[in-house]
């Protein structure tokens, strides 16, 4: 083929490919079938490889990703991207209403969906995509063109060749979240906790394989420049960038006039929530008139002719069948509600701890009773209340058991605690949880050992200690036997098994399981000790000088380093090769943070103070409790002090509450 007749049809493929994206994943209408696709998408592939002069960064054989970039450019917004003032109730939305109307004349209002994910703006230049970013703090925010070229419903190219700006939200889907922690499971990689941070981890990312892996999507909602085109009203805005090729939901849109449609729809929403495929945590009003919002404006952080109604925290009612109890590794008893399985917040909920005794006589509940349940913070579900009109005098009272459910020994309830033990050190029950939690995330992370297989290992007899765990290679040839498992799947967690011997020695004293020690304490202790000698050479003294260590747990720590299998223990993994060293921390850093100094007044909702400011030092940044000229950030929470006076005064950079906690989530 002559060069100008493969650029013709590599045009020629790359517009197919794009007008097919479209109909798939814009229009929900497919026109060809996966195998054509991907017949010309292999043509396309091919010619370009061949022809690299004709590359493009439009073309969409770019959308498999596999860009990788080595930080993140931060992006000025010639608009600001602000969010939206929220209110909770229909007398807030009419005081919101009042406030628009004008001279008696009911203005139209567009709702829409709120639409949980992270909004972003997309420029294009003559039709085509040339950059995307966060909205970061509203003014500046980050390049993630690389991971937006592969979100398959974003234009790379628009049906007409425009200059423009739109906005809107990327989002992940609730099938996909879910179908990527079954996966997770699986690996005993850590849940993703929700689809926004689930889609804000995904475009976080410097290597795009991941968001292209990740099957981000989007809906457009916002024009900043409307005037530039001629149009009068947000409805035809919306309207228009449909028109250009964008994903604008058009289901859901809906111009209304007056508090009582504006009611209707939020019912409506309300209704169909649970059954949408992607997560929606409020409805958005907007002023119609593009006239109207220009003469409202905007304050320095919303703009007044919009607001958000944020949905109250979904609760449901489901069945309390039974109550079971579980055995934790330090033996501590868990009553845990078994419930008839139901959807809350996009996924299935059969289970929710019901943590001791006292909880479950607290909530007066019995076996058979009708409860709501919530997700408190959008993943732990909890019990908020038994139905007492849904009785029937069939529900049974709650029995607190007093013998272990595993081993059978008696339970015992240490003086002013909650809690009930099982003290019997070889209940199996326990040393199951330990070896577990052994090999858990935060202890030796030992990929490929997750929870049941552990418990699986444990039943056929090969993982009995904490040492089997280094044997298990000599049992290559039965797991391979395995059902489920292969050579692949057991070479890898051999070597996953061999690389945590190299884990800083904070992992094995967490995994050790003393009572008390969490991740935290055990970094602490391992960053003041830096080897296990320290441990097994310290005083009690030694261990309660330490600031955060009171008695018991100081009594704890001796007691363990102590004790004759122990030491027996730590002398074994030592032979085997377990790094029994402090290695230190790699070193972390984040723009915003690093050689920053930050005051933190006012309680936060998401996060710990404390924790807050640990994470801030261990990225470089620094944290005192008094605003000065020095001062860099202050950050903001509900019912600041008089040091948010000062920081005002002092014209120091304030962040609110989703400002650091966009920081957060992304680290
Ligand atoms: S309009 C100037 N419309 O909610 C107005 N925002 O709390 C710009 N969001 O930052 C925003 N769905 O990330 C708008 N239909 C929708 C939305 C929406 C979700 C997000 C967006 C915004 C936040 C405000």
């Amino acid at each position: 083929m002559e060069k100008s007749e493969i650029e013709k049809r590599i045009l020629y493929l790359r517009k197919l490919i794009h007008e097919a994206n479209y109909e798939y994943y814009v229009l929900d209408n497919p026109t060809l079938t996966d195998q054509e696709f991907d017949k010309y998408l292999r043509e396309l592939e091919i010619l370009e490889e061949e022809n690299p002069e004709f590359d493009s960064p439009l073309s969409p054989t770019k959308r498999v990703g596999g860009e990788v970039i080595d930080r993140f450019k931060k992006v000025r917004h010639k608009i600001p991207m602000l969010s939206l003032p929220d209110v909770f109730s229909l007398d807030e939305i009419e005081s919101f209403n009042d406030r628009i109307i004008k001279d008696n004349v009911q203005p139209t209002y567009v709702c829409e969906y709120k639409i949980d994910g992270l909004s972003v703006s997309l420029h294009y230049e003559k039709g085509n995509l040339i950059f995307a970013a966060t909205r970061g703090d509203g003014v500046v925010g980050e390049d993630i063109t690389h991971n937006v070229r592969t979100i398959k419903s974003v234009p790379l190219t628009l049906k007409k060749p425009v200059d423009i700006e739109v906005r809107g939200e990327i989002f992940m889907s609730k099938k996909v979240l879910m179908d990527i922690n079954e996966k997770r499971k699986e690996k005993n990689l850590p849940m993703l906790q929700n689809v926004r941070n689930a889609a804000a981890g995904s475009i976080r990312q410097l290597d795009s394989k991941i968001a292209a892996e990740r099957k981000l999507d989007t809906w457009i909602y916002h024009l900043p420049n409307p005037e530039d085109y001629g149009l009068e009203t947000h409805a035809d805005a919306l309207q228009f960038m449909k028109s250009l090729g964008f994903k604008v939901n058009e289901k859901a849109n809906r111009v209304v006039t007056g508090i009582v449609e504006i009611e209707e729809y939020i019912k409506e929403a309300t209704e169909k929530r649970r059954d949408l495929p992607y997560e929606i945590d409020g409805i958005v009003i907007k002023v119609n008139h593009l006239s109207s919002q220009k003469t409202l404006g905007f304050t320095s952080k919303y703009p007044k002719w919009a607001v958000a109604y944020k949905f109250p925290a979904e609760e449901v009612l489901t069945r309390l069948t039974d109550i079971v109890f579980t055995v934790g590794r330090t033996g501590r008893i868990t009553p845990n509600a078994i419930l008839e399985p139901v959807i809350v917040m996009g996924s299935t909920v059969k289970r929710a701890t019901l943590h001791n005794e006292d909880y479950v006589r607290m909530k007066d509940l019995k076996v058979g009773d009708i409860i709501s349940l919530r997700k408190a913070g959008d993943v732990i579900p909890e019990v908020v209340e038994r139905k007492l009109e849904r009785r029937d005098g069939s529900e049974k009272e709650f029995i607190m058991i007093k013998n272990c459910p595993i081993c059978g020994s008696v339970l015992e309830k240490k003086k002013d605690q909650v809690d009930h033990y099982c003290m019997n050190k070889a209940c199996l029950a326990r040393k199951v949880e330990s070896l577990i939690h052994y090999c858990s995330r935060k202890a030796m992370n030992i990929e490929g050992l997750g929870d049941e297989i552990v418990e699986d290992f444990f039943n056929l007899g090969f993982i009995k200690t904490i040492v089997d765990i280094y044997f298990l290679k000599e049992h290559k040839k039965d797991l391979i036997e395995l059902e489920g498992y292969g050579a692949k799947s057991v070479d890898n967690l051999l070597l996953a098994i061999e690389d945590s011997k190299l884990n800083s020695v904070e992992r094995l004293l967490f995994g050790l399981g003393i009572e008390g020690i969490g991740d935290k304490t055990a970094l602490l202790l391992a960053k003041i000790f830096k080897n296990i000698n320290g441990f097994l050479n310290a005083s009690y003294d030694d261990f309660q000088n330490i600031r955060d260590i009171g008695p018991t747990l100081a009594e704890n720590l001796y007691t363990f380093f102590h004790t004759i299998d122990n030491i027996r223990l730590i002398e074994e993994l030592k032979d085997l090769g377990i790094n029994m060293n402090y290695l230190g921390e790699p070193e972390k850093h984040h723009d915003l943070i690093s050689n920053r100094r930050f005051v933190l007044t006012g309680t936060l909702s998401f996060i710990d103070r404390d924790e807050l400011s640990a994470i801030i030092e261990s990225y470089g940044g620094m944290t005192s409790s008094s605003v000065s000229k020095k001062t860099d950030v202050v950050i903001v929470g509900e019912k600041p002090g008089s040091k948010y006076e000062k920081a005002k005064e002092l014209h120091i950079e304030i962040w609110n509450e989703d400002k650091i906690r966009s920081i957060v989530d992304m680290l």
